[in-house]
């Protein structure tokens, strides 16, 4: 490397770390940054707990608990009929035209084993963020109306292996009367 070139290339090297300065101020400011230490604090940590009670932007405060009505049901129907059902069909079992068109991996029947055994945590993420092939239809469904699709979602599965002895008892009637 000639001398000259040696010159030029650390002056550049300087220039651009005063420019990255005079453009970002908060790269320079005096910060603590994750995992070091700090004399601030009891524990010696820089990283503090987010106070009691803190909840992530994207849950619903009883997550642990949701319950549904037969109103989020409708809800999370009318949602699965218009976003959903477009690619698994409208009962979810993956026939639609969309499903005739995509070979490479077409969506999959939501009645699957593989599918019911899916947690309804996973489900909602796959709403937020896709999967594979499935773009994610967060912009699409809000925190709440994703819960309502995978309530509405359950319960299309458990129509399909409901026993009869769990259904009330005039629905079984009929279907006794009428197999
Ligand atoms: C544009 C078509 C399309 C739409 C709309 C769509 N999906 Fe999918 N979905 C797919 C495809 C394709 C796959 C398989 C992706 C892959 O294997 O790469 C899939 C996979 C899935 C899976 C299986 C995930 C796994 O782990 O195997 C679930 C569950 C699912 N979709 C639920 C939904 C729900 C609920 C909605 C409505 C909010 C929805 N999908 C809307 C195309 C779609």
């Amino acid at each position: 490397m000639s001398l000259r070139f040696a010159v030029a290339l650390i002056g550049l090297v300087a220039l651009a770390s005063c420019y990255s300065q005079q453009i970002d101020p908060m790269e320079a400011q005096p910060k603590l940054r994750p995992f070091a230490a700090s004399r601030l604090f009891a524990d010696a940590s820089a990283m503090r707990s987010p106070p009691a009670g803190t909840v992530p932007m994207e849950r619903t405060l009883d997550e642990s608990a949701p319950t549904f009505n037969a109103a989020d049901l409708a809800l999370g129907r009318e949602k699965f009929d218009i976003v959903c059902a477009a690619c698994h069909g409208l009962v979810g079992d993956g026939d639609s035209v969309v499903a005739t068109k995509m070979s490479l991996r077409p969506p999959p029947s939501l009645h699957e084993d593989r599918i019911r055994a899916l947690t309804s945590d996973y489900l909602y993420a796959v709403i937020r963020d896709g999967y594979g092939l499935m773009p994610r239809y967060s912009d699409r469904l809000s925190v709440h109306e994703r819960w309502q699709v995978v309530a509405y979602l359950r319960a299309l599965q458990l129509s399909r292996h409901a026993p009869i002895a769990e259904l009330p008892d005039d629905l079984r009637k009929q279907l006794e009367a009428n197999p």
